[in-house]
């Protein structure tokens, strides 16, 4: 299959969550199949190049009514051969953020991501190679599947299935309809069943209704999506679509998530032996000016910040927490969070500690230092930081809510089942019952624990079976978009 992944972000070039992990890693499992896979993204100014080089010829991208310029720069993704394009247009990408300046909204995202999208068609041209399938994820290249479905026909690039992933049906930016002739979309195209939402345009929704196939990033998300509760308001589109919507798990990438050979932990341990884990704990509890104490627990948090991850909750509870454990927390996000967090952080003397911001060598000495993982969120596509945390002998804390549901399995020292903790009711004091009992279990069931550990650490999360399963997908695209 040739297959072309159309994203916003895609690490380590560019990265503000978990897609931007999946879009680093599935591509080059996928080439371990024997795919051709390539990957297109904006160049945006923070994406920092060492190996790349510059097509000779620009691109002209139809936009507006006319064409905008834009260089393509060539370089690939690490420890592999697959290429990604790196769409370069100074004036549109090259603003030191990803999606939203730091404090309000971006008033032109629709031309920034309307231009990818086109791009995408254009770059296929310019390179005269034409995609089976064109992979596409979350609302900023949901238009390529509407676009794909009004080319004129003959068009060869028409032939090409859509398969869009969805990541997180919350992210639903709307657009005025004038925003149509932007695009180069006729008219016909604005209606409930196609790109108009409430009298809006809606790239996400566009981009339900015209894509070949869709996806989401773990079974049980697929599920609650078709219901109004988790739906976004596009539950009835999913609930029609039933038949062509599939949720495939997302996996992690080895090469950067192993405590065995992670280059950026203290010291490295595996599931055989577990030495260096203190090691990494203490080394942490340094580095954070925590007390240096192995027989306190040590609860760890690697989050956005914001009603979709629980912080509310979190902040609520903190203190609850605090009389089990000591608590490290990285994550940025809500400014209110923000403040509070760093605000308990400063007076939290040898316990808690918040460090506001992105940092990814601290999220893995995190993930790698802590006890036990924390991740109370309201709703969660698929979650990447609990597949890491029980990766690193770090067994999570969740709530039973979408991929994290599907993922951890409920601790249960009796029968020696379980990789985690899980909780149903989101509020503080579920929270801080779960992790009393996660606590006690740790001091006083020391074998439970090990056993829960070696359990998290020895599973396979890696991409190689769920890339088999993308592969049966697109070949059930081609199908479906060929007749
Ligand atoms: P989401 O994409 O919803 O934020 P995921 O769990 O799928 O959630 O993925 C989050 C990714 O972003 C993980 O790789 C996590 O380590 C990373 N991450 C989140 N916040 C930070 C942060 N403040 N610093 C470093 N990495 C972070
Ligand atoms: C989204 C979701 C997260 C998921 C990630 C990668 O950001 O919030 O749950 O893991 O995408 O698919």
């Amino acid at each position: 299959m040739r297959v072309l992944f159309v994203a916003s972000e895609c690490a380590p070039f560019a990265k503000a969550g978990g897609l931007g992990d999946v879009v680093g890693a599935l591509p080059k499992a996928l080439a371990r199949l024997g795919h051709d896979v390539r990957v297109l993204l904006p160049r945006y100014d923070t994406v920092r190049l060492e190996h790349a080089f510059r097509h000779d010829q620009g691109l002209a991208v139809p936009l507006g009514g006319g064409e905008t310029w834009c260089a393509i720069l060539e370089a690939r993704l690490p420890q592999s051969d697959v290429p990604v394009y790196l769409l370069e247009h100074d004036a549109l990408y090259g603003r030191g953020y990803l999606y939203d300046p730091p404090a309000g909204l971006c008033g032109d995202n629709l031309a920034r991501f309307g231009l990818l999208c086109r791009g995408a068609l254009s770059l296929c041209r310019h390179l005269h190679w034409e995609p089976d399938v064109f992979h596409v994820h979350d609302w900023p290249t949901a238009l390529v599947p509407v676009l794909t479905n009004h080319l004129p026909p003959g068009d060869p690039l028409a032939r090409a299935a859509s398969v869009l992933t969805i990541h997180n049906l919350a992210h639903q930016p709307r657009f005025a309809a004038s925003g149509l002739g932007l695009l180069g979309l006729p008219a016909s195209v604005f209606r409930a069943d196609g790109l108009e939402d409430h009298g809006h345009l809606s790239p996400f929704k566009g981009g339900l209704w015209h894509a070949t196939k869709l996806t989401t990033v773990s079974p049980r998300y697929a599920d609650e999506i078709r219901r109004p509760e988790h739906g976004c308001g596009l539950d009835s589109i999913l609930r029609f679509r039933s038949g062509d919507l599939v949720g495939i798990l997302n996996g992690i990438d080895d090469a950067v998530w192993d405590p065995a050979t992670d280059p950026l932990l203290p010291a490295r341990y595996s599931a055989a032996d577990l030495g260096g884990k203190q090691a990494c704990k203490r080394a942490l509890q340094r580095e954070l000016g925590l007390a240096e104490r192995q027989d306190v627990p040590l609860f760890g948090v690697v989050s956005r910040m914001g009603e979709q991850k629980g912080t509310d909750v979190l902040c609520e509870a903190l203190d609850a927490l605090l009389t089990l454990g000591q608590l490290a927390l990285l994550g940025s996000g809500d400014p209110q969070a923000e403040a509070f967090l760093s605000r308990r952080s400063h007076h939290g003397g040898a316990r808690f500690r918040a460090v506001i911001g992105y940092s990814e060598p601290l999220a893995h000495r995190i993930e790698a230092g802590c006890d036990l993982f924390l991740m109370p969120s309201r709703f969660e596509p698929c979650g990447l930081n609990q597949l890491y945390s029980m990766r690193y002998g770090s067994p999570p804390i969740v709530r039973a809510t979408g991929g994290l549901d599907d993922t951890v399995e409920q601790c249960d020292p009796a029968s020696g089942a379980g990789t985690g903790f899980k909780l149903w009711d989101l509020t503080p004091r579920s929270l801080y019952e779960t992790a009393r009992w996660a606590t006690g279990v740790w001091r006083d069931q020391k074998e439970a624990f090990g056993a829960l550990q070696q359990r998290g650490m020895q599973r396979d999360y890696g991409w190689g079976s769920r890339a088999r399963q993308y592969g049966e997908l697109y070949e059930w695209a081609v199908r479906a978009r060929r007749g």
